[in-house]
């Protein structure tokens, strides 16, 4: 049974290639190496012993991806990782985004009418909802208005799918709405490779750790929650991507109560900043230095998942601790910085 796995040299999307090969199913990745490295195929087959396929090209590119699917006649299902994916950057570069997220969904799921490929999960985001009214999220919590474009593409995206699958009953999609990915895999072998200087927390925290940055400044402490910084569902990216693994079962085995369908992705739990940071100083026996600065534009104060339909209908939980998960991200980092 073969997958295409769109973003799969990526960081979730490999972690969920070795999830799926884990399984016995057969991948290939597309991914054009804008946001990733040839060398994860490496590293997935050293971890699985099977080098997957890989096509380097740009799916916003329509006549490529035809082509591909003309190439690849027997896949069975997608999982599109793909996309650009900073905050911050969408805002200077919102109509790149807009391509780039939209365009290539758009060649998809073109692509699977026209050659027959019924299946697709697709990564969405917490994002869609904003600073949510009532906490923790459930898949009935009302989306709210995006506050970048970045955000913005993952809910127009959910819009074009469920549009979609309205009117085409053979096309199937999941959207999967991811709280806040961490962790690497437990080998080190793979793992999350920032560009640049990191936006997110763990790889910052981890990159000051391994002495790369000076310092970690923590964005306000005067939010309304236990000790004053925000609060985020911190999920394993293994766990995450097991996830993907039953949702293309679900798929596959036709237990989908509707064609379009939508999950939270999290742990159930809320970590604050400072809990986090000190979490990772305890479980690694590491310095770290941080220093309270104000709040970052546009955060959110606090938002966490309700997993239980989630957990309830793809049979699926995450299991991970948050010790182990930031055990796993210094390993990562250690080992790419040779310490
Ligand atoms: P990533 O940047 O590590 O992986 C995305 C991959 O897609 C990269 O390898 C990149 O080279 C590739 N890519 C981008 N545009 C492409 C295109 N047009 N054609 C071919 N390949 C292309 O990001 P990630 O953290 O693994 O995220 C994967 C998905 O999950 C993204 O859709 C992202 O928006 C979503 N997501 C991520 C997070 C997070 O915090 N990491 C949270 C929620 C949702
Ligand atoms: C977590 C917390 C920061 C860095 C973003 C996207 C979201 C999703 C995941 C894709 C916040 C604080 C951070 C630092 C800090 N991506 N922080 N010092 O903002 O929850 O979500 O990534 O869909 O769409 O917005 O994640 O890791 O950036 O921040 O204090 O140096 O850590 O203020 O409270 P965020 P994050």
């Amino acid at each position: 049974m073969q997958i295409l796995v769109t973003g799969g040299t990526g960081y979730i999307g490999s972690h969920t290639v070795v999830e799926l090969q884990n399984q016995g199913y057969d991948v290939v990745i597309v991914d054009n190496l804008s946001n990733s490295q040839i060398e994860v195929l490496d590293n997935i087959e050293k971890i699985t012993g099977i080098r997957p396929a890989f096509e380097q090209f740009d799916l916003s590119e329509r006549d490529k991806t035809d082509a591909f699917f003309k190439k690849y006649n027997n896949i069975s299902a997608i999982i599109h990782f793909a996309a650009f994916k900073a905050v911050g950057e969408s805002v200077q570069k919102s109509l790149e985004y807009y391509r780039n997220n939209l365009v290539s969904l758009m060649n998809l799921l073109e692509g699977m009418k026209k050659y027959s490929v019924p299946h697709m999960v697709f990564s969405s985001s917490c994002t869609v909802y904003g600073q949510p009214d009532v906490l923790p999220v459930t898949e009935e919590t009302p989306r709210k208005e995006a506050e970048s474009p970045y955000g913005n593409t993952k809910a127009i995206c959910e819009d074009i799918m469920r549009d979609y699958c309205k009117s085409n009953e053979d096309i199937n999609c999941i959207a999967l709405r991811y709280f806040n990915p961490i962790g690497a895999h437990e080998t080190a072998l793979i793992g999350e490779l920032p560009v640049g200087v990191p936006n997110n927390l763990v790889p910052f925290i981890t990159q000051t750790a391994a002495g790369l940055r000076e310092e970690l400044s923590i964005f306000g402490d005067n939010y309304n929650t236990e000790d004053g910084t925000a609060v985020r569902d911190y999920i394993n990216v293994v766990d995450l991507a097991k996830a993907h693994v039953v949702a293309i079962d679900r798929m596959l085995k036709e237990k989908q109560k509707a064609n379009y369908e939508y999950f939270n992705v999290g742990t159930g739990e809320g970590y604050s900043v400072m809990q986090l940071v000190k979490a990772f100083i305890e479980v690694n026996k590491v310095d770290l230095k941080y220093k309270v600065v104000g709040r970052r534009s546009g955060d959110i104060e606090k938002i966490w998942a309700d997993t239980t339909y989630g957990n309830k209908e793809l049979g699926w939980k995450a299991e991970k601790t948050i010790e182990e998960t930031l055990s796993s991200a210094w390993k990562w980092e250690k080992k790419v910085r040779g310490l």
